[in-house]
């Protein structure tokens, strides 16, 4: 058996989903609390460093990850986040394929993953109820049916991604707690870098893969 403890200074969170969810505007929320209308789309992937609030009152230093959703990008994504404490999934509530297709993430997450923390987001709620092609009861389903915590989120109006971002960190947070090979150091000042590994291509809404409808 290892003896040595591994240390951890961080919790590392995914966004998976479809292209054109929103997982970057989600990022870009969080991080500069600005909403872009014309985002291109993620090559491989990028990420972001942010504090959250533990439920004990400590901040804790979570580094997220958004990945890219366009098919011919995701292997790469996937083998640079596949080490992550818990993944957010993330579909558009006005785009039915998209909540379709989350069965699919879902399988990719047990082929690829370890038993990772997660949550679902179901994005782009601030359009109106009348363009949502997902009812509230396919939801409610679907939430039992995968035991995930759901969360009806925007980025354009910055709703729910703090309460659902908590959510996960501290889901991801609590297992990691039990793990005894691990020791958590949430006072680890170390500077890590904030910014992207992958690249954006900038692409024309002409020209995007799109794989959702
Ligand atoms: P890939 O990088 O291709 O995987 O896409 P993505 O999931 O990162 O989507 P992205 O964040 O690039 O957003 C796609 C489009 O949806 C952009 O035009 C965003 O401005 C828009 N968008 C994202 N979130 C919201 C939202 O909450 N509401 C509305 N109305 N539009 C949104």
């Amino acid at each position: 058996m290892n003896e040595k403890k591994i240390k951890l200074t961080s919790i590392k969170i995914a966004l998976l989903g479809d292209s054109q969810v929103g997982k970057t505007a989600i990022c870009q929320v969080l991080k500069d609390n600005k909403f872009d209308d014309k985002i291109i789309s993620t090559i491989g992937y990028d990420k972001i460093d942010k504090q959250f609030k533990l439920e004990n009152g400590s901040d804790i230093k979570v580094v997220i990850f958004d990945t890219a959703g366009q098919e011919r990008f995701r292997a790469a994504a996937l083998q640079t986040v596949r080490h992550v404490h818990g993944l957010v999934i993330v579909f558009d509530l006005t785009k039915r394929l998209t909540f379709d297709n989350v069965d699919g993430w879902l399988e990719i997450v047990k082929e690829n993953f370890q038993q990772p923390s997660m949550v679902l987001f179901g994005n782009k709620s601030d359009l109106p109820k009348e363009e949502w092609k997902v009812t509230e009861q396919e939801i409610k389903n679907a939430e039992e049916k995968y035991k995930l915590k759901y969360f009806e989120t925007s980025a354009k109006s910055n709703k729910n991604l703090n309460e659902g971002f908590s959510y996960i960190v501290n889901s991801a947070y609590s297992k990691l707690k039990g793990n005894e090979n691990l020791t958590i150091d949430l006072n680890d000042k170390q500077e890590q870098k904030s910014g992207c590994f992958g690249k954006k291509k900038k692409t024309t809404n002409k020209n995007k893969k799109k794989n959702s409808k």
